[in-house]
């Protein structure tokens, strides 16, 4: 199975593509998750993707598509993106690249909800500086506060995450990544589910979703 995640910032994309994930035994490749564990390493690439991060605006496609194509090449069979394509030269790139190795995407599932509610998840979200995983302090509080029930590791916030730049990041979604909702429906391979229920909810019409036929 090879599927992608669509949605504005706050949707549950990393809260349903780790528990999607794990379902179906395949890799999770997450851009954000990917740039941050270069921003932590001090890596070059971490260096010039914080700049853009921190602003809510995009990282560059060429160093982007490079970085996700590279993880998807050591992912084997199987692999659900979350945050990748977010542009449309991104889309044209990963679907030349899995159309010529003959292994064409599954699914792209879109992750529909309000704005106000997504920007309300983010407000009291908090991230695994190890391992990544989401928190909610209000629908989803770690059993121990601050610590990851998975690893142990430290909750924090992200730095893309005042108000004034998750408005932003809702308008570069707008303007850069939309477009690739009918992009996606023209090529016969859009799910869309209502993101606005509780995490199990959520993954329940995604599994739905993924059990249709195209
Ligand atoms: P990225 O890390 O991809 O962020 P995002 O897409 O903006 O999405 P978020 O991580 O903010 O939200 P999410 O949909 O994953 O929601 P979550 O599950 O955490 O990208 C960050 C930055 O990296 C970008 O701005 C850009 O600079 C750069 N970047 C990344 N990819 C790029 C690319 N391809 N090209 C260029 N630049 C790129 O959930 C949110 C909160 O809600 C959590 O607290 C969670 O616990 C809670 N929650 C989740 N589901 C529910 C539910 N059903 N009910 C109640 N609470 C819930």
């Amino acid at each position: 199975m090879r599927v992608l995640l669509l949605g504005p910032p706050g949707a549950g994309k990393g809260t349903q593509g780790r528990r999607l994930a794990e379902r179906y035994g395949i890799s999770y490749i997450a851009s954000g998750d990917l740039f941050r564990s270069n921003v932590s390493e001090g890596t070059e690439l971490g260096l010039l993707a914080k700049k853009y991060m921190d602003a809510g605006e995009l990282v560059p496609d060429d160093v982007t598509i490079r970085m996700v194509m590279e993880a998807i090449g050591s992912a084997g069979e199987g692999f659900l993106l979350d945050g990748f394509p977010r542009t449309m030269a991104q889309a044209r790139s990963l679907d030349g690249e899995l159309d010529r190795a003959g292994t064409p995407l599954t699914a792209a599932l879109l992750l529909s909800l309000d704005e106000e509610i997504a920007i309300k998840r983010i407000a009291g979200r908090r991230t695994c500086e190890r391992c990544g995983a989401p928190y909610n302090v209000e629908f989803n509080p770690p059993r121990a506060e601050g610590r990851c029930d998975l690893c142990g590791g430290t909750l924090v916030q992200r730095s893309d995450e005042r108000e004034d730049v998750v408005r932003h990041r809702l308008d570069v979604y707008h303007e850069s990544t939309a477009p690739l909702i009918g992009y996606y429906a023209d090529r016969g391979v859009l799910r869309e589910i209502d993101a606005s229920g509780s995490e199990d909810e959520v993954t329940a019409s995604a599994v739905a979703a993924l059990r249709e036929e195209p």
